[in-house]
């Protein structure tokens, strides 16, 4: 039963129940429309209150639907029934009311929630617009700015905000189905009527709002379709009455539902859940998750600090002494002064969390009663192991014993302790307190509970959890040696990196790899490269332009030069003239001829090396599935979402496509370009990464 309809005197219950969150699937859209034909039919029902059970109101349309052939009734029907009652109808909202959700309640005539409810139109995320009337009824319920905000925005508003633009007509003081109850007995009182947005004037349009807005869009959210869409059919059912405003934005809304953006933006959404369902977690308990230590408070260890602070832990920061313990404790400070800056926590939220919450210390010893220590030093395995072994000493027994290491053999620091099964790699990503992405990485010993605590790490911290192999790079750090490599050959080869920045940005990347390093520090770079010096394979090529730089002291922005040069005038860089110079220095020393590269080769090849890599991180089980690599490179890598991930994009441009190119590339380099084993097998059997993701075997 996704639907139970009751009656008390002359109100009306209906009382929706989906579970887990009152999905708009097609059963719940037919339960939902017998409940209001059976109130239609009962006479002696004067107001119906449509509520839902759980833990939320309905959350949005069923989006495991979405591409498959519609199931009657649809939603819009649905709404416009419950919008043509002759008899008043109150919705009354809880948790989250999103999308389809809030287009529900959009239908209703009278709208109540709970005091902590939220509502908001995600479509856009989704890559389609709101497609059962939201593009027409909020307009006319809240007028064009507030409504073309709230659409092309996404973003959710609290019950104060819906109150105050007239979303919402009653905010509920105490329990919402009682405040309901009275609301509808006080319009049986008055005899009032139903009130439809259908019978509201649509939104006066005013041209130069929408303009504004639309270059704004364009700027934003480049190369992507459903914003733009959403304003279009804001405008169009401006002029128009009500059904034909549906009608045109129904069409609208198949139109991006078919589009190449909505399967990658759910993809990606879908994704996102998948990856914390592990088959070998089923049944797993984490361990305790209250009292976290940070050892190092650099970059990293600073941001991991704040961020856990921020939701709720309790953490004692060590570094090597007193006054670096001081400076530590300072940036960790700083985080959360940011945090009230832009809203996030009040002042006297982050006084309270700094007094109570937080400790620095100078010393291992202040570690002993933590559950979770992750160590964010130096990258250098003496050091981490050193820290390994004293941590083994002091930590209690059962603490999870992680490293943040972005390359290092995880096992190889295990090894230092009596307790290896207790030891993980925690990957953070930078800003730690900004990134969602969280890499989980289980080493040979680690136990199964303490990659459950990983987990339950990544949710307390509102970050997306990723099983990961332990590597060098693990999932995401070596993918991005790779295609960085293919970047750089095509640097070697005569491209500049400004037109691989462009191009790749061109794509949607959020940065273009030099760009990229100059935000690091060319010094990171660097070190990598020397460490893994002795393994380097004599046809390997080199950057030698990359360590150039280094030995010029180019560090990127920190140091006001890097492939960019930064400063007061372009703090994000400009193109530095003299790169030119050094580039043809560097390839005349090595012997290269130079050639030019069109900006589709460069992504062709960028991408090409990503996808290859991808398909190795996958086929040796770094990668659980190429879900997974989508994942970490939506979250941690820039990889533009709308394009769903390289794994997903790979599929899209077709498997037998990329094989193609790369036995093309080969033909130059035969040493970089190998095709992938599983990428060759799944072209052969006619399959792709989207058939692995469904447990499909290649
Ligand atoms: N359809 C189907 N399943 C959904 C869903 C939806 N709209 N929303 C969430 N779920 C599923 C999730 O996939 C997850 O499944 P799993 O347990 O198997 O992994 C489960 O519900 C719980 O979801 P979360 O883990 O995300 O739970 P949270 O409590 O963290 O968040 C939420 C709840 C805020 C509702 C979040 O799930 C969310 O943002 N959902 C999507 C909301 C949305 O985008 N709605 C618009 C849909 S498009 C639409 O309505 C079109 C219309 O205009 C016609
Ligand atoms: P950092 O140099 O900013 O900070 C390291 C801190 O560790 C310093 O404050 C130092 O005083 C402290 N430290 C060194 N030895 C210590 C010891 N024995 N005990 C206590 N404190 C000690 O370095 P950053 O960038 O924070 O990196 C830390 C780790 O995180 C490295 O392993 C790095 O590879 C990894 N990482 C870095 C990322 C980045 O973008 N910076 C991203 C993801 C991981």
């Amino acid at each position: 039963m996704t639907a139970t309809y009751a009656r008390d005197g002359a109100i009306a219950i209906i009382e929706i129940n989906n579970p887990p969150v009152n999905a708009a699937s097609a059963a719940l859209r037919a339960g939902l429309a017998d409940a209001i034909g059976r109130f239609a039919g009962d006479d002696l029902a004067r107001v119906a209150i449509l509520q839902c059970a759980g833990r939320t109101w309905i959350a949005g349309a069923d989006i495991s639907e979405f591409g498959k052939p519609p199931q009657p009734p649809l939603l819009p029907d649905v709404i416009a029934q419950i919008e043509a009652m002759p008899k008043p109808v109150i919705a009354a909202m809880h948790g989250t009311a999103l999308g389809g959700g809030l287009e529900v309640a959009l239908g209703a005539h009278y709208r109540i929630a709970a005091a902590g409810a939220e509502m908001g139109l995600p479509e856009v995320t989704l890559g389609i617009l709101p497609g059962a009337g939201g593009t027409q009824r909020l307009p006319r319920l809240v007028g064009l700015a507030p409504a073309v905000d709230l659409i092309t925005s996404a973003r959710r508003i609290g019950a104060e905000e819906a109150l105050k633009i007239g979303l919402i007509d009653r905010i509920a003081e105490g329990d919402l189905n009682e405040a309901a109850r009275e609301y509808a007995q006080s319009l049986v009182d008055a005899q009032a009527g139903p009130r439809p947005c259908a019978a509201m004037a649509p939104p006066q349009i005013d041209e130069d709002l929408v303009a504004g807005l639309r270059a704004r869009l364009a700027k934003r959210y480049p190369g992507q379709i459903a914003q733009l869409r959403a304003v279009d059919s804001v405008v169009e059912g401006g002029l128009l009455p009500l059904p034909e405003g549906l009608a045109q934005e129904r069409e609208k809304f198949t139109e991006l539902m078919d589009s190449p953006q909505r399967s990658a933006l759910i993809h990606a959404f879908l994704s996102e859940r998948a990856v914390a369902h592990l088959p070998e977690l089923e049944g797993v308990l984490p361990r305790d998750l209250t009292q976290l230590g940070v050892i190092g408070g650099g970059t990293m260890g600073a941001g991991i600090a704040a961020s856990a602070l921020l939701s709720g832990l309790a953490v004692t920061l060590t570094e090597r002494d007193r006054p670096a313990a001081d400076r530590a404790a300072g940036t960790v400070a700083g985080i959360l002064r940011g945090a009230v800056k832009r809203g996030k926590i009040t002042q006297s939220r982050c006084d309270a969390i700094l007094a109570e919450k937080f400790t620095s210390a100078d010393s291992y010893d202040a570690l002993t009663d933590a559950d979770l220590i992750i160590e964010a030093v130096f990258e250098k395995i003496e050091v981490k192991q050193q820290v390994f072994s004293a941590l083994d000493r002091v930590a209690k027994a059962g603490a999870v014993l992680a490293t943040n290491t972005s390359y290092l053999d995880v096992d190889r620091i295990a090894e230092m302790t009596s307790r290896p099964q207790d030891v993980i790699g925690l990957h953070f990503f930078s800003p730690a307190h900004v990134m969602r992405l969280l890499e989980v990485v289980a080493a040979g010993k680690t136990a199964p509970d303490v990659v459950a605590t990983g987990f339950l790490l990544a949710r307390r911290l509102g970050k997306i959890g990723v099983r990961a192999g332990n590597c060098d790079g693990f999932i995401g750090n070596r993918i991005l040696t790779h295609y960085r490599a293919a970047a750089d050959a095509m640097v070697l080869d005569g491209a500049s990196p400004y037109q691989i920045d462009r191009a790749v940005t061109a794509f949607g990347f959020a940065m273009g790899p030099y760009a990229v390093s100059d935000l690091a520090g060319l010094d990171i770079g660097y070190f990598t490269r020397q460490r893994r010096a002795p393994d380097r394979h004599s046809r390997d090529r080199i950057p030698v332009f990359a360590d150039r730089l280094y030995e010029l002291g180019r560090l990127g922005r920190k140091t006001g030069r890097g492939y960019y040069i930064h400063d007061e005038d372009s703090p994000g860089g400009r193109e530095d003239p003299e790169l030119a110079d050094l580039l043809t220095q560097v390839r005349g020393e090595l012997g290269l001829v130079e050639k030019s590269f069109t900006d589709d080769e460069i992504v062709a090849r960028y991408m090409a090396a990503m996808v290859n890599e991808g398909a190795r991180v996958v086929a040796d089980g770094t990668a659980l599935r190429p879900l997974d690599v989508d994942v970490v490179m939506l979250n941690g890598y820039g990889f533009p979402r709308w394009r769903g991930g390289p794994m997903h994009w790979a599929d899209q441009y077709g498997l037998a496509s990329i094989l193609k190119d790369i036995e093309g590339y080969s033909r130059e380099d035969d040493h970089f370009w190998q095709a992938a084993p599983l990428l060759r097998q799944l072209v052969e059997s006619g399959r792709d990464f989207a058939d692995l993701n469904r447990g499909k075997t290649a």
